[in-house]
């Protein structure tokens, strides 16, 4: 039986692994525990046109208006028409989504025309990544606590990977790693959302994209753990407030439901102001039976949410690039995939639509899947000439700075509101790193983030206008001529 490589352990992970045992020998590397993913932390849900008033396009058309023109709009037609079918795969596998009257309990989320997104109260990841791995783990090799740290590429297909203890062969690498949260001070992320996946895809030769667009979340708890507040908050009813109990999104069409680019950079301008935000949730009688881990986590801080708003702060929470693939997750690179968070689809343009993400995920797991099976049955292409080999990444090139200087500066030059100056200093401080020979024994997580956080921090400064999740200080409006370009990475250069 061929071996197949899955490296991450969230629902992409999960989805795929699950759709393959039956054809191939699957071994899943993670790098920290299973249960630690930000599929795992993933509260809102899943966005799907199940209600009768509802349809597929309204899906699609809410998903290309939050996404600013940026999306590929073939991939999110794929996604929004399957959406129910794969709502109803996971229930075959025994996903209990949330039921009222006997019809799903479909929550509402910014953006959104409709009530559409299903859930498992407020910890719809957690749920469906138990299920899948109930499935999943009786039936592959798991390596948790398990960094990988290169590809091997031979013949222009990628054959294997590398531990720090070992190389591994596979007949084909599935890259289901997650984002980059973690470059962010504040953020939802899980702590291993750390972006080397995409560093190791790009050393592999796959080329990285739209990754300028980092979708910062409204509403992080601010308290001793950065915890998401869920969309779905203000999809029942709860608004943000300043210290003077004013609302602050009243004088927009949607109010608090508008998308997470202009809610995240209106409560930005307010902090930046001095104002102190809070969500209030006082008014909802059933917040802690609907949210009960968010109840609790509000408990924990000291917060009774139901005699006092919630502080809040926007976070890092999504990023909208990555490495490009095709239709089915296939990156540049024969035998390499990319599905999840750590793959840029195109489905979400400029700004995700909420709870869009584990549809994603999902989808583009059981796309990949269902490709890997059929191009096994094929010969597969050699290109003898190929001139990669081994492509380890290696964390003692140079120094690397420490993560919380990096995180500081990241939420503050390339965070919610970016300008040539701050994101030109911003390469000038990282770029001296580069001169600088490490001093101690640096890991390759920290190379993984420090590469990461200068391409996005690249693409930031190339582009010249203010687009979904990308806002520049300096070019205020969105630009017709920068409309139709992207920004990519391959081989060491940058195009646009
Ligand atoms: C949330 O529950 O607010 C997050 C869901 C998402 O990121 O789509």
């Amino acid at each position: 039986m061929k071996t197949v490589i899955i490296i991450g352990s969230g629902i992409a992970s999960l989805t795929a692994a699950h759709k393959l045992a039956d054809h191939f020998n699957v071994i899943i590397f993670t790098k920290s525990s299973y249960k630690e993913s930000n599929s795992a932390f993933a509260q809102g849900g899943i966005a799907a046109a199940l209600d009768k008033m509802d349809h597929p396009i309204h899906h699609f058309q809410d998903t290309l208006s939050a996404g600013k023109g940026a999306n590929d709009v073939r991939m999110v037609k794929l996604i929004t028409e399957k959406a129910g079918n794969l709502i109803h795969e996971l229930e075959e596998i025994g996903v209990q989504f949330d039921t009222q009257n006997g019809y799903y309990a479909l929550g509402r989320e910014g953006a959104h025309q409709k009530n559409r997104i299903v859930h498992v109260k407020d910890q719809t990841g957690k749920a469906i990544i138990e299920t899948l791995w109930a499935r999943v783990a009786p039936r592959v090799t798991v390596y948790e606590h398990t960094e990988v740290t290169g590809l091997i590429r031979k013949g222009g297909v990628v054959t294997g990977i590398c531990t720090l203890e070992r190389e591994w062969t596979a007949y084909a690498v599935v890259l289901a790693t997650g984002g980059v949260g973690q470059l962010y001070a504040l953020n939802s992320n899980a702590r291993t959302a750390t972006g080397e996946g995409m560093y190791l895809a790009y050393q592999a030769g796959a080329v990285l994209k739209d990754l300028e667009y980092i979708q910062f979340h409204p509403t992080i708890l601010k308290g001793k753990y950065s915890i998401l507040i869920s969309e779905a908050v203000r999809g029942e009813g709860g608004y943000l407030i300043n210290g003077k109990q004013e609302r602050l999104m009243s004088r927009y069409p949607k109010g608090d439901l508008e998308g997470r680019d202009l809610v995240s950079a209106v409560l930005h301008e307010a902090i930046v102001q001095g104002e102190d935000i809070y969500l209030d949730v006082r008014h909802l009688h059933y917040f802690s039976t609907r949210f009960p881990f968010l109840y609790q986590a509000c408990l924990q801080e000291g917060i009774d949410p139901a005699r006092t708003p919630i502080p809040v702060a926007p976070g890092a929470h999504f990023i909208c690039g990555g490495v490009e693939v095709d239709q089915v997750g296939r990156t540049a690179v024969g035998h390499l995939y990319a599905i999840g968070e750590v793959a840029c689809s195109g489905v979400h343009g400029a700004n995700r639509l909420a709870s869009n993400s584990l549809l994603e995920a999902i989808y583009f797991a059981t796309a990949c899947a269902d490709d890997i099976v059929s191009e096994s049955k094929k010969n597969p292409p050699v290109h003898p000439d190929d001139p990669f080999s081994h492509v380890l990444v290696d964390p003692q090139e140079h120094l690397l700075p420490k993560r919380d200087e990096l995180q500081q500066r990241m939420m503050h030059q390339v965070g919610i509101k970016r300008s040539q100056q701050g994101l030109q200093e911003m390469l000038e401080w990282l770029d001296a790193y580069r001169r600088k020979p490490a001093s101690c024994k640096q890991s390759f997580e920290d190379k993984g983030m420090f590469e990461v956080a200068t391409f996005i921090t690249r693409a930031a400064l190339t582009r010249e206008e203010s687009r979904g999740t990308h806002q520049r200080s300096d070019f205020l409006t969105e630009s017709s001529s920068w409309r139709e370009r992207t920004i990519r990475f391959c081989y060491g250069k940058m195009s646009v």
